[in-house]
């Protein structure tokens, strides 16, 4: 129907007779002549419309937005002026002799170009939603990341292999979907968290280099950075050790960054150990954009009677540590009260601080605070030092279980500190193997159970389980996690002892892994991988707050797709066949 696209029009087409299709983004009737703004993927080109040409002239004035348009006509130079530099189209206009309307619209439930809508009407109309240039555009950047890494694996000899879809629970450790099955009554398939295990069978099977770019599934609490279901570029290698993977997908995200954004990233990423990075960002994943760091004073507070940091520092998991905020003390009364308030959706029960007038005089005069009247002056003098304090500085204050203290001050950290610089990648290793689960009493996987303890950690794993280091790594990227791996555990050996350091009993392992400790038993190579999140990925590169921004059908925060309404009620019938009773007494209606 087109000779062009709309956005691919400029001045190289003078006087020219084109055709063009697209949407009425706008209409502007200026006594005379109507101007219609046309839109299609490629960008929006003006239309002019005048009284000389009564049949076209008829077909504008009938034009609403959204209505379907082909329109032939001449470019010309849009008049001295009235050009607009930041349009692809904007030396240039379509004076129209034709106009043909292909399909009328009803009015629109928002306009275009209007960049406050709420996310509900956006979701529940997401088909005119991804209309907007930005979500075309996002959707575009996205294909083209996808583009890049398939390109890239390809060219390192990786292939892609599918895995299925309905399979059984796989280890990542959130919930699984269930998918209920009617020919075996009462048994369930699990929609995959990962494609982990298969990855790992893909290799013993001898493909040496598998990708996959593929959904995911886990029923989680919902944030900006997780949706229910996912996408993972998934990466699994033989004979390659943590240095060679991280160097060949490294190098991938590189070359990403280089081909799509033209953004030259640093060349080793820099690596920091995951204690470090909790020792002095409270984080697994910090954002280096961030020059903020905190300053331990656990050791410290041991020795002073101020009970609020007495009694956390001498908890066994607790924590007390300052954040130093140059020119902080500049912040008012109320600023200090909001950022309390914001630290106590953290856990945090306070958030002590001091204000630096003149750092020599460690008193009431020099130091503005609450609590300095409980601290004594060496201990004032300690911290000063330790935290580099200037006058003009303000410190705040944590004190409370470790991962309060990380939690809470960690996000103080990225609210109060300036981002500087745009991209700041970082690979986060020597993950401990295990964390302690407070609520269960026991040991679980800190990454997942197939992750390789370091060598001459072996020994640790049931004698001193929480000192043992992984062969785990993540790549951070400005405080986001967009990917993780490990080596894995090649052994049948070493993985019925990290079985058994995570309180997995033989018959539980049999029951749940059996296929897998078999397939170890056969000759199973070393090997190890990761997995992007695609996503986030994409979402960093545009710029998007969440990932909903560049996911075409996205869901809500409760898990729901408000267009096509699902979940959904089904029928008795489907049930039945299913050998489902509903146990709610009375779902009366959908609910999203
Ligand atoms: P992991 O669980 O770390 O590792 O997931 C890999 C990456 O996937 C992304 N991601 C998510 N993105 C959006 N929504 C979610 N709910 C979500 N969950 C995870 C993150 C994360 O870094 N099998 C292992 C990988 C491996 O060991 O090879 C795994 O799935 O960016
Ligand atoms: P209080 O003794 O409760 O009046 O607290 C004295 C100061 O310590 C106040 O500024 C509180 O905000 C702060 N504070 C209380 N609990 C904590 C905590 N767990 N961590 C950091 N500061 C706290």
């Amino acid at each position: 129907m087109r000779t062009h696209y709309c956005g691919a029009l400029n001045s190289a087409h003078l006087d020219q007779i084109v055709t063009v299709v697209g949407w009425a983004h706008r209409r502007r009737d200026h006594g005379g002549v109507i101007f219609i703004d046309l839109r299609d993927r490629e960008g929006m080109l003006q239309v002019v419309a005048d009284p000389d040409r009564p049949d076209s002239f008829a077909a504008a004035e009938q034009t609403r937005s959204e209505f379907v348009l082909k329109i032939t006509g001449r470019i010309r130079m849009r008049p001295e002026g009235t050009r607009n530099a930041s349009l692809s189209t904007g030396d240039v206009e379509l004076l129209a002799h034709d106009i043909e309307i292909l399909n009328a619209s009803v009015t629109p439930p928002f306009q275009m170009d209007d960049d406050n809508l709420s996310e509900n009407v956006r979701l529940t109309y997401r088909y005119l939603d991804l209309r907007r240039p930005a979500m075309q555009s996002n959707l575009k950047l996205r294909y083209r990341v996808a583009k890049n890494l398939r390109d890239y694996l390809d060219q390192h000899g990786f292939i892609e292999v599918e895995t299925p879809m309905l399979t059984r629970s796989t280890p990542e450790g959130a919930r699984d979907y269930l998918v209920p099955s009617r020919v075996h009554a009462g048994q369930f398939y699990a929609l995959p968290q990962s494609p982990q295990l298969f990855k790992q069978l893909l290799m013993v099977s001898g493909f040496d280099r598998y990708f996959q770019i593929t959904k995911c599934f886990r029923d989680e609490d919902l944030r900006a950075d997780r949706q229910p279901e996912f996408t993972q570029v998934d990466i699994e290698t033989s004979f390659m050790n943590e240095e060679e993977i991280m160097t060949l997908v490294e190098g991938m995200i590189r070359e990403l960054f280089a081909k799509v954004l033209q953004v030259e990233l640093p060349n080793p990423f820099p690596r920091m150990t995951w204690h470090e990075a909790m020792h002095r960002y409270g984080s697994d994943k910090p954002d280096l954009r961030v020059a903020l760091e905190f300053t331990e004073l656990t050791d410290l507070m041991k020795t002073v009677d101020f009970k609020v940091f007495r009694a956390a520092a001498d908890l066994d998991d607790g924590r007390v540590v300052a954040l130093r905020v140059p020119g902080g003390a500049a912040l008012s009364r109320k600023d200090i009260d909001d950022l309390t308030e914001f630290v106590k959706i953290y856990g945090a029960k306070g958030l002590a601080w001091i204000k630096i007038n003149d750092v020599t005089q460690l008193n009431d005069t020099g130091l503005q605070s609450p609590v300095v009247k409980f601290l004594p002056e060496p201990v004032l003098a300690e911290i000063m030092t330790r935290s580099g304090a200037q006058n003009g500085d303000l410190l705040f204050f944590g004190a409370d279980r470790r991962k309060i203290v990380n939690d809470a001050i960690g996000a103080l950290r990225l609210k109060v500190g300036k981002t500087e610089g745009d991209w700041r990648p970082l690979w986060v290793v020597d993950f401990p193997m295990f964390e302690y689960n407070d609520d269960e009493k026991r040991w679980d996987a800190l990454h997942h159970p197939f992750t390789s303890p370091k060598p001459g950690h072996e020994t640790l794993l049931e004698s001193d389980p929480g000192a043992a280091l992984s062969r785990a790594y993540d790549m951070v990227l400005n405080g986001w996690e967009v990917g993780g791996g490990s080596v894995r555990i090649h052994q049948q050996t070493v993985q019925d002892h990290v079985f058994r350091a995570l309180g997995i009993s033989e018959e539980q392992a049999r029951e749940k892994f059996g296929f897998l400790l078999d397939a170890l038993q056969f000759g199973a190579p070393p090997h190890g991988g990761l997995a992007f999140g695609l996503d986030r990925l994409v979402a960093l590169m545009t710029g998007a707050d969440s990932i909903r921004d560049v996911i075409a059908f996205p869901k809500t925060q409760r898990a729901s797709d408000l267009m096509v309404q699902a979940p959904n009620l089904v029928d008795e019938r489907q049930l039945r066949d299913l050998h489902i009773r509903v146990r709610a007494a009375e779902p009366v209606k959908n609910q999203h």
